[in-house]
């Protein structure tokens, strides 16, 4: 889709389908009012027919309106917010989107990012318009050639201003929703294919072609054997009973200040997660495919921030395994030496997130973090914890965790943090190694957080358990994009040099 915006009054431009909105008891927004001024009273009309009266969500179209040059006028319901919420704002875009790709209107001019959002600038909206609609259109039809084809498929989409007034940062704004929205379908693509084609070795593949597409992208692999002589126990016990062979991957983006310290992301890349021989019940299991979500959302971030060039140094790591029974496979009680020098016994080889990542935790050390958020599908109690809604936050770092807090509430990917005292230590203690890798039945995602939180102790931190906001199960089960939005929008307000 190609987004741009119009410099225009609503009733003046040539488009197949105008889009404007009405509040609800049938109140006229301001690009409604202009089109009504225009067209002798069309609009209010129209409404007098009571069909829509602009409750949240509602549609009506209109067609040949005289005084306007639009083909159809799409009247769209805002509800009574005089200012809405940024859920509200972004379902409102994804309505519209699907609704117009479905009715084969393939260019469109919208003056709804008008409503008004608490705190945000017409260019915030503007970036999350586009990302909104970019986002609603996202299909995965790879591996179903039954699926429908879209027949007329939206090619066109402006974003409709009065003035000229800030148009570059406007039209900055489309840039780099464009990119959020291409990134989170990355990484939605890459949640979305099964195990058997995002293996590791796929991960490191598609690491490849983005420093083909970037050259602002340098990417190397490690692969298991190398991790081994390393010393990366941990990731290599996780790694060792599966076929497939585990990677460490490494893409440097830096177009930040020369020499600055880099922003680092790692995602827990655990393509299929079968619970090794602590094995995972069968019901659902399918599912466990996006255990690499977090890797999933460190490659759509990455692909975001170089599309636009943004002004940064950014370290992003991938740990790439995955986790099956067989048997070479770790068994519970099996203590290994992680990177650190630290020793784990292993109790639960479910509980592998925190393995591959411990290790990938102190590899990073090297480029010197300023900053390092580490990105997972990590426990099944964040969702007890939270449900789907929140993100799991935890961090060493109470500055870092509130920033990442505002940005959840600013873009919509929101964030809730837990803490990670000391008190919880204790339940990490082992008769035979320095920590265990389970913390028993209470505060799961938390003790899984003070693992890591060993690992970690040099460099401010944030953990971000994704198990609740990466992917939605039941009838349009898949991949969410989520936190790209977050991630992207954390490194673009820090301009970390
Ligand atoms: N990948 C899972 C966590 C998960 C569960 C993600 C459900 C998404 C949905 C993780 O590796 C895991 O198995 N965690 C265990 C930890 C336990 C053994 C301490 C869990 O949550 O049950
Ligand atoms: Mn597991
Ligand atoms: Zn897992």
């Amino acid at each position: 889709m190609n987004y741009s915006i119009k410099v225009s009054a609503p009733e003046a431009a040539r488009t197949q389908c105008l889009v404007i909105g009405i509040y609800a008891g049938k109140r006229l927004s301001k690009a409604a009012q202009s089109v009504d001024g225009a067209s002798s009273g069309a609009v209010k009309k129209a409404l007098s027919h009571g069909d829509m009266t602009g409750q949240l969500g509602g549609t009506q179209m209109l067609y040949d309106i005289d005084g306007v040059a639009a083909k159809r006028v799409l009247l769209v319901g805002l509800g009574k917010a005089k200012s809405a919420t940024i859920k509200q704002f972004q379902n409102i875009h994804a309505t519209v989107a699907k609704q117009l790709q479905k009715g084969g209107t393939t260019d469109a001019l919208s003056y709804l990012h008008e409503i008004e959002i608490q705190d945000q600038s017409e260019a915030q909206k503007i970036q999350q318009a586009v990302a909104a609609i970019g986002n609603a259109l996202y299909r995965f039809t790879e591996h179903k050639p039954s699926a429908p084809e879209v027949k007329a498929p939206l090619k066109k989409w402006q974003l409709g201003v009065s003035s000229r007034k800030g148009l570059a940062k406007l039209e900055e704004a489309v840039l780099i929703g464009a990119a959020l929205a291409d990134g989170m379908s990355m990484s939605k693509d890459l949640g979305n294919q099964p195990g058997n084609v995002a293996t590791p070795s796929y991960l490191a593949e598609q690491a490849v072609e983005l420093s083909k597409q970037y050259r602002s992208i340098k990417t190397s692999v490690i692969d298991e054997k190398e991790l081994e002589k390393m010393g990366a126990g941990a990731f290599v016990s996780v790694s060792k009973g599966s076929t497939e062979s585990g990677k460490l991957i490494v893409m440097e983006y830096s177009k930040g200040k020369k020499g600055g310290k880099p922003a680092v992301l790692v995602g827990k890349g655990v393509t299929f997660d079968s619970g090794g021989i602590s094995l995972k019940p069968g019901a659902g299991m399918d599912e466990m495919k996006y255990d690499m979500g977090g890797a999933a959302s460190v490659f759509g971030t990455m692909k975001a921030i170089a599309e636009i060039k943004a002004p940064i140094n950014l370290v992003c790591v991938i740990a790439a395994a995955e986790n099956m029974p067989a048997g070479n496979a770790s068994k519970p009680g099996d203590v290994v030496t992680t990177l650190s020098g630290k020793t784990v016994e292993i109790l639960n080889t479910d509980a592998e997130g925190r393995l591959v990542l411990c290790d990938a935790l102190t590899y990073i050390e090297r480029f010197d973090p300023k900053v390092v958020i580490d990105i997972a599908t990590l426990t099944g109690a964040v969702i007890i914890a939270l449900g789907k809604v929140p993100t799991g936050l935890m961090s060493n770092n109470d500055k870092l965790a509130r920033e990442l807090e505002d940005i959840g509430q600013e873009t919509g990917d929101r964030v809730w943090r837990l803490p990670i005292w000391d008190d919880y230590q204790p339940q990490l203690k082992s008769n035979f190694a320095d920590l265990q890798n389970i913390g028993g039945r209470e505060a799961g995602s938390i003790t899984a957080a003070c693992f890591l939180a060993h690992f970690t102790e040099k460099y401010s931190w944030a953990h971000l358990d994704i198990a609740g906001t990466a992917w939605v199960s039941g009838g349009a089960k898949g991949a969410t994009g989520r936190p790209v939005p977050l991630l992207m929008q954390y490194l673009l307000n820090k301009h970390i040099s």
